[in-house]
């Protein structure tokens, strides 16, 4: 057993569902508290008011006074990729829009080529570099997708490099086939072949390997359309993946309505969705997983955050990491636009990030929150209240990561614990 003593304040956040409304700014907090660990798992919390016998433990830790909080989940990434567009991104700042970029046969298109070229191990070697940064800013887990091959070898190499990094790596790893991510050159003008070509020949090879647990599409401007994806999304339930929707972030088009109306366990984006969409995703339960970066980096207006959370819709937070509209991981930043120009406020964001996203992964019951029974994934953060976290704004307060209740990052020493 593992006691962590005089925590200052525990963000236990709590629950296994997604919290909604007013729910989503309780987060539970016990000040001046232990936490004992067992076996990888919580087995017990409270007011630390008792002396412990101190042979009872295998390790006794000294939080010092300062926040533990459940780690943050990442809901929503891209970070298996080769290939750079920097260039793109000057591009933008002058005016060139995101979309155009692609309909000329760059953008994602861009990165597939680089992509299929890169050998696996070196496709290893570059997200293993970012899921280890992930964990340094306190992601314990996080969602990654493929959609950078468009053919069947590529994509089964991007998700068979997520499960290695999973296998292999601190950090857990929850898989999404995105294969209808754009429509390859070989497909060009023919979008419906393409997706007769992802039904029949690669989703049951991706089910089969068990290599995804996920099915996204990209149902927008320039992408899939509505009857497109919904073509595909009830392909993919049949085969046994669970639903994800990229919706109305470039376009409304009409892919929020598509989420309710299918199930899916969340809908990403939302910068463009209609009142009607989201009462789409009220009436079905489909949480909305907002990436704040993507629409600071497209400079785009940031989805209504506020509209969602007083109707009722359980909001999560990602990062959107990827090469085009999200090039950046940093959980600092997503929070500070969270609170600054989303309106939510410090708790709200927090189980955005915890609980919420956790939900949006369908494992509330496994992570997310400080509750017995749950995995031990644990952060220290540096400071002597949670609120710091926005009001340090843009600073990695995460001082040391415990995953399955060991030590696996102390950011202090500025190097990895074996
Ligand atoms: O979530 N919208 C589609 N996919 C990504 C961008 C991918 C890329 O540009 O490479 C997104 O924004
Ligand atoms: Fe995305």
């Amino acid at each position: 057993m593992v006691l962590f003593k005089n925590i200052g304040q525990l963000v236990t956040v709590g629950g296994k569902t997604p919290k909604m409304g007013l729910e989503m700014k309780e987060l539970n907090i016990i000040n001046d508290a232990y936490l004992i660990v067992e076996n990888e798992k919580i087995i017990d919390f409270g007011i630390e008011n008792k002396e412990f016998e101190e042979s009872n433990f295998e390790k006794i830790i000294d939080v010092e006074g300062k926040v533990m909080m459940p780690g943050f989940v990442d809901p929503h990434t891209h970070f298996v990729f080769a290939g750079d567009r920097s260039k793109e991104f000057k591009m933008r700042l002058q005016g060139t829009p995101y979309i155009d970029i692609l309909k000329n046969g760059g953008g994602i298109l861009s990165t597939v080529n680089a992509t299929r070229e890169s050998p696996e191990q070196d496709l290893y070697l570059l997200s293993q570099k970012r899921a280890e940064k992930f964990l340094s800013y306190g992601v314990t887990t996080v969602e990654g997708k493929s959609g950078y091959g468009l053919d069947k070898k590529t994509e089964l190499k991007q998700l068979k490099v997520m499960k290695e990094i999973d296998e292999k790596e601190d950090i857990d790893i929850v898989s999404t086939f995105m294969g209808a991510h754009a429509v390859p050159k070989k497909y060009k003008n023919n979008s419906g072949g393409y997706i007769y070509y992802l039904i029949e020949e690669v989703m049951p090879e991706v089910i089969d390997k068990n290599l995804a647990e996920f099915c996204d599409v990209f149902c927008d401007d320039g992408a899939f359309t509505y009857q497109e994806s919904k073509k595909l999304l009830i392909a993919a339930a049949e085969l046994g993946f669970k639903l994800k929707i990229h919706a109305d972030e470039i376009k409304n088009t009409e892919a929020s309505q598509l989420a309710g109306e299918l199930n899916a366990v969340s809908a990403e984006h939302l910068l463009k969705a209609s009142d009607e969409g989201l009462k789409s995703l009220k009436e079905n339960n489909v949480i909305a997983v907002l990436l704040p970066l993507t629409a600071f980096s497209l400079q785009e207006k940031y989805a209504d955050a506020r509209k969602m959370i007083e109707m009722g819709i359980p909001v999560a937070l990602a990062t959107d990491l990827n090469p085009g509209s999200s090039y950046s991981q940093s959980i600092p930043l997503l929070l500070s636009l969270a609170v600054m120009y989303m309106e939510l406020s410090p708790e709200e964001a927090i189980t955005a990030l915890t609980i919420n996203a956790a939900c949006a992964l369908d494992q509330g019951d496994v992570i997310g929150s400080i509750e017995k029974g749950k995995r031990a994934d644990l952060l220290i953060i540096d400071a002597p209240d949670y609120n710091h976290l926005f009001y340090n704004f843009g600073v990695n307060l995460v001082e040391k990561v415990f995953k399955n209740g060991n030590l696996v990052l102390d950011n202090n020493l500025n190097k990895r614990k074996i």
